[in-house]
């Protein structure tokens, strides 16, 4: 069985430079969706490709990744001619043709089978969508009537034949000057049956600029909501410092370095918020070489880091932090940390939790050298 996508319109409607079929959605051409679409369906075995004149190159470039492209051939005029050029490249020994419009690069398995099933059965079938509107007929700017909208359907692509029983039909259209907008229409001429299948809204023609944007939207990788980020810090514990940690003071004989107040909680928890928010990472919001910051508190990084959580439209859904220090002990100061890292974040303690662990003497840490901080955060968008 072989298919023929017909390429070759230029597009007027959409309006661009490049012809319709070469336009990307996502990555990938018209052209090239639409080839994947059959050369998927293990019942066609060749495509043919009718393609803009001297776009031919092009065209054999979308569609070659396939490895059922038999030929590329430059179209008509008219959809009609385009599809006459490439039903010169079939052979008696394909039995079925199937054609179809580039411009719907989102045909389903599920309408190709039941096409093909369509014309064993029946010689001719087309996929049909129903006609949701209600339709007028108009004169001018005034309303005629309405019609049945029962008795109506959408013809879509591809559209499925005998191969003979289609040249024949199409020769006949052409010695009687008849313009034919699909296949189907030369054999109803014949007064040929074509068996109506079930089309696909998504099975869409890709028209106008509107068209354009519905098949981009359809594409657009969903946005999750939920996104999460981890944040780790350490620092090394100096004499004659304050000690900050969660923004809270721990009294002790030791304090963090630091640019800053040194609070590793608290950037860890920025560098957390920021990595799931996917916008930086704190060293380079607020740079060391920024003088304005030495010895600022931690907590002003949190409260920037949160406006632009809330510009991004993300909420905080919950943090887990784990303090990892030999000395001093903190466990009775956790509580205080997590209120106040709750209040910072403007969320209830509950979606706050520390924990702290000794590093069992091994190492800079378990030596009391410094003090380290990994934090989880989960967020959410709105
Ligand atoms: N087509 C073709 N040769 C033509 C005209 C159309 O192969 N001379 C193809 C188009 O490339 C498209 C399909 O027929 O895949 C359906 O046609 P349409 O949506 O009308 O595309 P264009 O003719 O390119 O668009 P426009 O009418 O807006 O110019
Ligand atoms: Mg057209």
């Amino acid at each position: 069985m072989v298919a023929i996508i017909v390429a070759a319109g230029r597009g007027e409607r959409l309006g661009g430079e490049t012809p319709k079929a070469f336009i990307d959605i996502a990555g990938k051409s018209l052209l090239r969706r639409s080839a994947e679409a059959l050369a998927r369906s293990g019942e066609i075995g060749a495509l043919i490709v009718v393609a803009p004149p001297g776009f031919e190159d092009q065209a054999r470039a979308e569609a070659a990744s396939t490895g059922k492209l038999r030929a590329v051939v430059p179209g008509g005029d008219t959809r009609q001619e385009s599809v006459r050029a490439g039903l010169r490249k079939t052979a008696p020994r394909d039995r079925v043709v199937l054609v179809h419009d580039a411009a719907r690069p989102f045909v389903d398995a599920d309408v190709i089978a039941r096409v093909i099933q369509g014309v064993r059965t029946h010689g001719a079938a087309i996929p049909i969508a129903p006609v949701v509107d209600t339709i007028k007929l108009i004169q001018g700017d005034r309303i005629g009537e309405t019609v049945n909208r029962d008795s109506l359907g959408a013809a879509q692509t591809p559209q499925g034949f005998d191969r003979a029983a289609l040249m024949g039909a199409y020769a006949r259209a052409a010695r009687a000057g008849v313009a034919l907008t699909d296949e189907a229409m030369a054999m109803e001429r014949q007064s040929h049956p074509v068996a109506a299948v079930e089309g696909s809204p998504r099975n869409f023609k890709i028209t106008t600029k509107d068209d354009l944007d519905r098949a981009r939207l359809l594409l657009a990788p969903a946005q999750p909501l939920t996104r999460v980020g981890q944040g780790f810090d350490i620092h090394r514990l100096v004499p004659r410092k304050r000690l900050m940690l969660g923004g809270v003071h721990v009294p002790a004989a030791v304090g963090l370095e630091g640019h800053s107040d040194g609070d590793v909680l608290l950037h860890a928890l920025c560098d957390a918020l920021l990595g799931a928010s996917g916008l930086g990472e704190i060293g380079s919001l607020f740079p060391s070489s920024d003088r304005s910051l030495r010895g600022a508190p931690s907590s002003r990084f949190v409260s920037e880091v949160m406006v632009r959580l809330a510009r991004a439209h993300l909420s905080i859904v919950n943090v887990d932090a784990t303090l990892i220090a030999e000395r001093p002990r903190l466990s009775g100061h956790l509580m205080a940390m997590k209120d106040n890292i709750a209040s910072l974040l403007q969320v209830e303690p509950g979606q706050v939790s520390i924990k702290v662990k000794s590093a069992d003497t091994l190492g800079a840490i378990g030596r009391g050298e410094g003090i380290a901080a990994q934090v989880l955060a989960l967020l959410l968008r709105s």
